[in-house]
């Protein structure tokens, strides 16, 4: 029987377990769990999402008090054009951040960065740059561009002495979205190195609108094999959304995809970055306690356990703190929301935003809890402990089950007593 151990991902001369970790910021996909999987041979992702933040927790940085500080006259502006990130600070952190996983890393397999254009920082273009470039410098392997087309992403860094070293990928839902891609970037010369379709039954951002459910991963990849071949383009296909066994990943190796990118399964695992509490959410929830909501003032639908704290919650916009989805003219729909609402209670107290959430803050709490469609599977990969917890998984262990299962068997782990 056919498992994923039979397969490769070639990066030209280089071979990888053909098993890529998704990236899932904010800091859900630890340097910790990445260096399990490029430990294994695989790709791990880290994020930098939010990198101040990310920085300030693990490197006793201070770069989010000096920029409230820096605009705390600002706080009850509705206003928030002039807040602005420092960009030599978003250097440092990214550096700090990239540098810590490189600096650790062993083994074969390899370290990339997911990097969101939807983190628009209320200067889109500089921000991108400088989170690209910085990177790069600290030694990044290789960058997956999501949360956004990224037309113009890759002429930004054009100019790098790394830029033809870096591996980059895109993610895209649709062949539609990867031509536009491959037809804007076709004046650099360099072909992204891989391209990681997202069907509809993936964790945060969604390619997708509301009807994501009539749409199939399977079917998207095969139009996307079916136009490479026909214009005998060469670039690894990557599937991502739903992947739970070794088998649905040996299905899709089988057929033609390079490698699978995989991330629900990892966040039960004591490598991510969830702490141990919503890491039982995740195990504990049900079918009907997952949605696809709009919540998330990206435009993007994301899909979340419906208890997450972030929904219907009312807190007072913080982009002087972070900012991270303020547009090019400092707006973010969380907002206009919460002032609608600030004008029914004009005293602040007991405000409910329902339509929007105030994303950076949540997520940066933890407390928004995106996650994939087969999260309420998580219970069936591990024990139930005499207390009704579940236990927490090791990467290595979820890592090795994808690697080597068959059948659509998925090991347990050695029970801890
Ligand atoms: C908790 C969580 C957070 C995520 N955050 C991001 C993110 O920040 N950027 C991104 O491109 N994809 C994100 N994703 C999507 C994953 O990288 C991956 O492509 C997808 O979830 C794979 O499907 P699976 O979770 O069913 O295995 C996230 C997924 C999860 C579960």
């Amino acid at each position: 029987m056919k498992r994923v151990d039979d397969f490769r991902l070639k990066f030209g001369k280089k071979e990888l377990v053909p098993i890529m970790i998704g990236g899932m910021g904010v800091d859900i996909s630890t340097v910790e769990l990445a260096l399990v999987v490029a430990k294994l041979g695989g790709v791990g992702h880290i994020s930098d999402a939010m990198v101040p933040t990310v920085s300030d927790r693990r490197f006793k940085t201070h770069f989010v008090k000096d920029k409230q500080k820096k605009y705390k006259y600002n706080f009850n502006n509705t206003d928030k054009s002039v807040v602005q990130f420092d960009l030599g600070q978003l250097a440092e952190a990214t550096k700090l951040h990239v540098g810590q996983a490189m600096g650790a890393k062993r083994g074969d397999g390899m370290i990339f960065i997911n990097c969101m254009e939807k983190l628009t920082m209320n200067s889109p273009k500089d921000t991108l740059r400088v989170r690209l470039e910085s990177a790069m410098d600290a030694g990044i392997e290789g960058i997956t561009l999501s949360a956004g087309l990224h037309l113009g992403s890759l002429s930004l860094v054009q100019d790098h002495p790394r830029f033809r070293d870096v591996k980059f990928g895109i993610i895209v839902s649709s062949l539609r979205a990867l031509q536009l891609f491959l037809r804007k970037n076709a004046r650099l010369n360099r072909l992204p190195d891989y391209v990681v379709v997202e069907g509809p039954l993936a964790g945060g951002h969604l390619g997708f609108g509301l009807d994501w459910a009539k749409y199939d991963l399977k079917t998207i990849v095969n139009e996307i094999h079916q136009y490479f071949a026909q214009e005998g383009i060469h670039i690894p296909v990557i599937p991502a959304g739903g992947i739970f066994t070794g088998t649905d990943a040996m299905e899709f190796l089988d057929t033609g995809s390079a490698a699978v990118q995989v991330a629900t399964r990892f966040t039960v695992t004591k490598e991510c970055g969830l702490p141990a509490k919503v890491q039982q959410e995740y195990f504990k929830t049900s079918e009907d306690n997952i949605e696809v909501n709009e919540i998330s003032p990206t435009g993007y639908p994301m899909r979340m356990l419906k208890n997450s704290p972030s929904i219907g919650a009312g807190i007072q916009p913080n982009c002087e703190a972070y900012g991270y989805l303020l547009d090019g003219h400092g707006h973010c729909s969380y907002i206009d929301a919460y002032n609608r609402e600030l004008v029914k209670h004009p005293d602040g107290k007991n405000i409910s935003v329902k339509d929007k959430t105030c994303l950076c803050t949540h997520m940066r709490n933890f407390d928004c809890w995106t996650c994939g469609h087969y999260t309420y599977r998580l219970k069936d990969t591990t024990h139930q402990l005499a207390d009704g917890s579940y236990q927490i998984l090791s990467a290595e262990h979820v890592f090795q089950d994808y690697q080597f299962s068959v059948d659509h068997k998925i090991a347990l782990p050695a029970e801890t007593v």
